[in-house]
């Protein structure tokens, strides 16, 4: 992205396109009924654990549950998986996992859903007694890599000293101030993250901040980084990178970066969920310089919209519709909103009225936020829309709201106010700094539009 170019996410708010809230096409949040599997039964009791489980659950789910990661217990043996069985049927069954949120749509990298099938036969497994089979027909464990996904990376950088969470609480959210000592700017094509304690640390976010502000927050509050009330305190100049379980950093492809000026700071925003004993995490951020020439900056755009949600409105719904100045090629799309949040969904439509949809979360869970990447990145000529529809529940049926009776809710960075916004990660096709062909940033553009709109109104 260019942090030059882009602005905050407040101010883009106030710079886009805004439409007023409509009635969305897509079904009413949250009480649509899982949509029935289709499998066809095998013949009774013939499956077994070693044979027709193992194969699903060591490729789909050990790389949260096995020793030192994320999940809370391992699911890399038979005696594992006989003890929780109902649980696990009853998890793959409603999808809640894998933790994978986004309905199916254009093919993703990384994506993990298991078929139908592999459910029925998870269930049908579970229904007839765990059968262990016979253990030389396990499967062998995926190899999972253990050091940097990337490789060795250019810059390794970390938090600058360890920060211990206590064994009960709340969940935490710190952030924490790594200066980059950059003394010229810097191309990157990767931010890869290395959890220091998985077993406390939820997700990770990596911005920029070039205002020197992040570093006043973390000199003010005492012990290591710094508390905000959920987002990150100062105007960030890019999110660069993010970490969730089962996500992987990956190399923009060649020719293509991410700007870090000099002197700027990373600051990561760590999200700890706390276990019952005090853990202390040191996260370590692995930095990749770009190889050769940058042609293209890596943008990212918040597609954002206004929001006000009424106290007790189960169905509050928002959308919002920017079009696109130029030929731009999209490779991933990141929705956030907090804990009201029920369904988001955003797509493009073409010049044509052609729509492409590019990600449908129906039921959103803020503790499970991706980055989906395209594995084909997504072309959209000029004069294309892109749509974001939202849909938000702030009854007292919510059992995530925060406010007991509600409250009306606005834009905020408590976790407990709301955003509603997409991070769009795209290059724009004309560009090609080596050839000294710049193109005005998307934020310029959108304020232009916005003005000559202003004008022609008076
Ligand atoms: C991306 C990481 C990840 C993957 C992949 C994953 N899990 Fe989980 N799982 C978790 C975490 C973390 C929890 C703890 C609860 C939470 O935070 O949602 C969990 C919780 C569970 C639970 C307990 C749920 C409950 O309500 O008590 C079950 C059962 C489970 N997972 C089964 C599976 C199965 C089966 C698979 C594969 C088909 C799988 N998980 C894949 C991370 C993962």
């Amino acid at each position: 992205m260019n942090q030059r170019l882009l602005l905050g996410l407040i101010c883009a708010a106030t710079l886009l396109a805004l439409t007023p809230p409509r009635a969305a096409s897509n079904p009413k949040p949250g009480t649509a009924a899982p949509s029935p599997i289709s499998y066809s039964p095998r013949p009774a009791n013939t499956l077994t654990f070693s044979k027709d489980v193992a194969p699903i659950l060591f490729s789909n789910c050990a790389v949260c549950h096995r020793t030192g990661e994320v999940a809370p217990f391992t699911l890399t043996s038979y005696a594992d998986a006989a003890k929780r069985a109902k649980t696990i049927a009853s998890v793959v069954g409603k999808r809640v996992m894998p933790p994978w949120k986004a309905a199916p749509g254009p093919a993703y990298v990384d994506e993990c859903r298991l078929t139908d099938d592999q459910i029925g036969l998870i269930q049908q497994w579970a229904a007839e007694g765990v059968k262990e089979g016979n253990p030389a027909d396990l499967p062998a464990m995926p190899k999972f890599p253990d050091g940097w996904r990337n490789g060795e990376p250019d810059l390794v950088i970390e938090m600058p000293e360890p920060y211990t969470v206590p064994a009960e609480g709340r969940d935490i959210y710190r952030n924490f101030v790594i200066p980059t000592g950059f003394t010229e700017d810097k191309w990157l094509s990767a931010v890869e993250i290395r959890p220091g304690n998985r077993r406390v640390v939820h997700h990770v976010l990596v911005h920029l901040d070039v205002s020197g502000k992040a570093r006043e927050l973390d000199a003010q509050d005492p012990g290591p980084g710094y508390r905000t009330g959920g987002g990150v305190g100062f105007r960030s100049a890019g999110q660069i990178g993010g970490w969730a379980p089962g996500n992987v950093a990956r190399r923009s492809p060649d020719g293509v970066g991410v700007n870090a000026p000099k002197n700027s700071d990373i600051v990561i925003q760590v999200h700890y969920n706390l276990n019952g004993k005090p853990e202390t995490d040191r996260t370590k951020i692995g930095l990749y310089y770009a190889k050769g020439p940058v042609d293209k900056r890596a943008r990212l755009f918040p597609l954002v919209t206004r929001i006000n949600i009424p106290a007790g409105d189960a169905d509050h719904r928002v959308t919002s519709t920017m079009p696109v100045p130029a030929d731009v090629t999209l490779r991933s799309v990141m929705p956030h909103m907090h804990l009201l949040g029920r369904d988001i969904r955003v797509f493009a439509t073409l010049p044509g009225g052609k729509e492409l949809p590019l990600v449908h979360v129906p039921e959103w869970d803020f503790n499970w936020q991706n980055s989906y990447v395209f594995q084909e990145p997504v072309k959209l000529p000029g004069g294309s829309k892109i749509t974001l529809e939202a849909s938000y529940d702030n009854s007292d049926k919510n059992p995530r709201n925060p406010n007991s009776p509600p409250k009306a809710v606005r834009w905020g960075e408590q976790t407990t106010d709301e955003m509603c916004l997409a991070y769009l990660n795209f290059t724009v096709d004309s560009e090609s700094l080596t050839q000294g062909k710049t193109v005005p940033g998307i934020s310029d553009y959108l304020r232009k539009a916005g003005e000559a709109r202003k004008k022609a109104s008076r």
